[in-house]
């Protein structure tokens, strides 16, 4: 016996089999359109970079757990991508020269991450991500969280099924350093700490908090931060407030867009001022379906010239579960529209004939590949969700004529070949 190799895919990968691509394409093709309507521009770029970029900006968990790496025969160190934002950081610092500031723009890459597969967490996902670049405005923060807003909306959600939620890390500092009496070394490590709030009991939390350095107090300091809320701006130093974007939105017509939230720190290093994630108020989708934040020198990596970026990422794998679980998801589409079925092998050039026109006016149309008995090639055009089939006999054809019939009233009627687009519409839109 030769042995088979396995024909599921790599763990923590996913096959797509049409239906399923069908579910999808539909979706994206709702947030293209909203960020196409947005004036976003869609760019793309490798699916291999550098590790360095990686290892240098997105933080330990990506850098030191999560990064595929591989060495080319150049003797490269390279790695697939974890995510978009340094690739666009590069692209946009290397042409900065001939680019209109501020930008925005979109993409949807996949992307890998050596993780362990689980609910929501995968090891190649897609990604939406939306970004503008060269603008330090507040405007940008807003239209960040009306575009969350829209992209949900477009696919079916309402207001009450996600939860915008953001927060500055400067404001985070001041009121870890301030408040909770932390000093500077200890902050990366409260923040981390922070970002795995949620996720952890408070023993466990209580034991990560002393192996910083935190007293008891401290911790519970901290745990009154986290839940203050918009209270928590009340204790912090005007100055700081004064230069927080967030705090700018928050007083503005656009409040009701976000939710302020101490808790929300977000994982990757580079960030430097407002973050926001975006989760579903089902308890049994716990991840965020998007996550964001501005990042001011993620392009000095590459160039001299300061460019701010704002922007998020928006994974596939939360979104479905999102919309399976509001019972949001689509149903695919069928396979075609119509089939033209020749009632002979003869007539098989003559059924191409009728296809062509048909697909002239837009109708998804197919013909036989392996011609069967005309009673099997209806079942097969019903299976593959055809409403309407075009028939196309000797003596029909001979005269001009071909036979539509409706799948669903099994209806049919005899029409000159001219019409034949008109009439299948017609049993199309019923
Ligand atoms: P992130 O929070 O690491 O941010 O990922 C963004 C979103 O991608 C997450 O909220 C989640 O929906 C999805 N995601 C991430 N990792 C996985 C995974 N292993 N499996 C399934 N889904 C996943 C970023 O990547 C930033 N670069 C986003 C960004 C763009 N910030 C500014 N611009």
């Amino acid at each position: 016996m030769p042995e088979y190799l396995p024909t599921a895919p790599y763990r923590g990968t996913r096959d797509f089999l049409p239906p399923e691509m069908s579910v999808r394409m539909q979706v994206f093709g709702h947030l293209y359109d909203v960020l196409e309507r947005y004036g976003y521009l869609r760019y793309d770029g490798p699916l291999m970079e550098s590790a360095e970029i990686y290892e240098r900006k997105s933080g330990q968990e990506i850098a030191d757990q999560q990064l595929y790496t591989l060495t080319d025969r150049g003797d490269r160190r390279l790695a697939l991508r974890p995510e978009m934002t340094p690739t666009v950081a590069r692209i946009i610092a290397g042409n900065a020269g001939s680019l209109q500031f501020p930008v925005r723009w979109y993409s949807h890459p996949n992307c890998f991450r050596y993780e362990r597969p689980q609910r929501g967490r995968v090891r190649e996902h897609w990604q939406i991500n939306a970004d503008i670049f060269g603008s330090e405005s507040p405007n940008c923060e807003i239209e960040m969280f009306e575009l969350v807003h829209d992209l949900l909306r477009s696919v079916g959600a309402t207001e009450d099924m996600f939860r915008v939620r953001a927060n500055d890390r400067n404001l985070l500092s001041s009121a870890l350093t301030d408040l909770v009496g932390c000093t500077a070394e200890q902050l990366p490590q409260v923040f981390s700490l922070v970002d795995r709030w949620e996720k952890y009991d408070r023993d466990t939390l209580a034991g990560q908090a002393e192996t910083i350095g935190l007293a008891d107090k401290q911790f519970e300091k901290l745990g009154d931060v986290l839940g203050a809320g918009l209270a928590l701006l009340d204790e912090l130093p005007a100055p700081v407030k004064e230069a927080s974007n967030l705090v700018r939105v928050l007083e503005s017509d656009a409040a009701g867009l976000v939710h302020f939230d101490p808790m929300i720190v977000r994982g990757l290093a580079y960030y430097t001022s407002t973050v926001f994630e975006v989760f579903d108020v089902s308890p049994e989708n716990n991840r965020a379906l998007f996550g964001g934040g501005r990042y001011s020198d993620l392009a000095g990596m590459f160039t001299s010239q300061q460019i701010t970026g704002i922007g998020f990422g928006m994974g596939d794998v939360t979104l479905m579960d999102f919309l399976a679980t509001h019972g949001l998801a689509p149903s695919p589409r069928s396979e075609v529209d119509v089939v033209v079925i020749p009632v002979s092998e003869d007539l098989g050039g003559a059924a191409r004939q009728v296809a062509t026109r048909l697909r002239g006016t837009g109708l998804r149309t197919s013909t036989p590949l392996e011609l069967r008995k005309l009673g099997k090639e209806l079942a097969k055009a019903d299976k593959a969700g055809a409403r309407a089939v075009v028939i196309v006999g000797r003596e029909d054809w001979d005269s001009g004529n071909v036979t539509v019939r409706s799948l669903a009233t099994r209806e049919q009627r005899q029409v000159p070949l001219d019409e034949a687009p008109t009439a299948v519409a017609a049993l199309l839109a019923e």
